[in-house]
């Protein structure tokens, strides 16, 4: 990678300001904002210790869910600091500003070493706008930058790169985080000369989400398996019946030219053959927008090309199942986006696990395997199976952008190395 990493910076007494994303699952338990999952604050470790062990004056600036600007005391950041104080063993300070006097004097009180959690940047309206001036009240803090919110670095914020843009600009160094600097890694460096079979698996909702993506590793992937209900659209293509499956009618051809580029690209290109499909029963509810919710009923596998009228496709069959299993296998490296079916009900589930036992005993065998993000990092946690992969994504927006190849705002502000 070519940019500058945390470990090039000497920061002895310096402040630094450093960009997480802690942007982590909570709720609400006996009047008190619980989190759910505290990975995206352990995967940061590695890049605060050595901070510390520099002896950097350590400033961290995260966003948590969609304020839109406004206060919102269940998405502060103060919950956070209990975790990150309770994982990295040592005390870190938490100011309820992230600009501003409150938040200049806590910065500026550091000691070497010392660990300050600023409130939620998203409080303020203009980050999301990367407000030059809210970006240079950020920048007041700090003498030098780091980016380890890589989740968070396909936002163009004023925390994520308008900040980096000034401090970059009075001499300040700006470098990747530890975490970044993984990610980066495995999203892109090590998928650049795969050793072969490089197989992919894509699942997900939308053929339009992932088409950019599809038609990238098209030009590196020896395999691409595709579960998930974007495979209704396929069928679709193919000029078969889908039922009530979610389909996007106006992306039939997205899916041919994508088949028809394998084909010249001699890319083996795998779709189901079998679905576990369900009839939709009203449940007489209506979902927060008002409309109906329909619970599915009576699963069970089809091995027709077709699916009936009154159903929906939700997870890829045991044949599917079998056939992909076999050739993830066989491959040398993996990358995995997106789940074959809807697996937070485990009727619908078992394409997902299976999948993530493949991707586990290929691992075993010697393969490299790169989960990419969201739900697939979630079904594999689902299944166990997480310390079975070589690495993991914390991001999902972020990753998804990375791997169609966009450039990421927050990695692009950065210093070269
Ligand atoms: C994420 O959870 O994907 C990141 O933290 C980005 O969050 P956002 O989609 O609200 O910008």
């Amino acid at each position: 990678m070519a940019k500058l990493t945390v470990r090039d910076l000497s920061v002895s007494g310096q402040r630094v300001l450093v960009r997480v994303d802690y942007n982590v699952p909570m709720e609400e338990k006996d009047g008190r904002m619980v989190i759910n999952d505290s990975t995206r604050i352990r995967e940061t470790l590695p890049t605060l210790k050595l901070l510390q062990e520099k002896g950097a004056r350590i400033i961290l600036a995260a966003h948590l869910g969609r304020p839109d600007g406004k206060r919102e005391p269940s998405l502060s950041l103060r919950p956070v600091s209990e975790k990150l104080a309770e994982l990295i063993g040592k005390p870190v300070q938490f100011v309820d500003e992230c600009v501003g006097e409150k938040a200049e004097a806590a910065a500026k009180a550091l000691k070497n070493g010392e660990i300050l959690l600023l409130e939620n940047v998203r409080f303020h309206a203009e980050e999301e706008e990367n407000d030059p001036v809210f970006a240079a009240r950020l920048s007041v803090l700090a003498d030098a930058y780091v980016n380890d919110a890589f989740g968070a670095a396909h936002r163009a914020h004023a925390s994520t790169c308008g900040v980096a843009r000034i401090i970059s600009a009075w001499g300040g160094r700006c470098a990747a985080g530890l975490l970044m600097e993984r990610e980066l890694k495995f999203l892109g460096d090590e998928l650049e000369a795969p050793a072969r079979p490089f197989v992919v698996i894509l699942g997900g909702a939308k053929v339009s989400d992932k088409i950019k993506v599809i038609d990238r590793l098209l030009e590196k992937a020896d395999t691409i398996l595709i579960g998930g209900a974007m495979a209704y659209t396929f069928k679709l293509a193919h000029g078969h019946k889908t039922g009530k499956s979610l389909v996007e009618p106006e992306h039939i051809n997205t899916a041919l030219d994508a088949e028809s580029k394998a084909k010249e690209l001699k890319v083996q290109f795998e779709l189901p053959s079998d679905n576990v499909i369900a009839e939709l029963k009203d449940t007489g509810k209506l979902n927060k927008k008002g409309k109906p919710v329909f619970e599915p009923v009576n699963p069970r596998v089809n091995t027709e090309t077709d699916i009936p009228a009154d159903c929906e496709g939700f997870d890829i069959g045991p044949a599917t199942s079998a056939r992909f299993s076999q050739i993830i296998q066989s491959a040398r490296t993996i990358l995995w986006n997106g789940p074959m079916g809807m697996f937070e009900d485990p009727r619908f589930g078992e394409g997902t696990l299976a999948v993530a036992k493949a991707v586990a005993a290929a691992t075993a065998n010697g393969a490299k395997s790169i989960i990419g993000g969201g739900d697939s990092v979630k079904a594999i946690n689902k299944a166990k199976l997480g310390d079975k992969v070589t690495f993991m994504s914390t991001g999902g927006g972020a990753s998804l952008e990375f791997l169609e190849g966009t450039p990421l705002p927050g990695v692009t502000c950065l210093d070269e190395n």
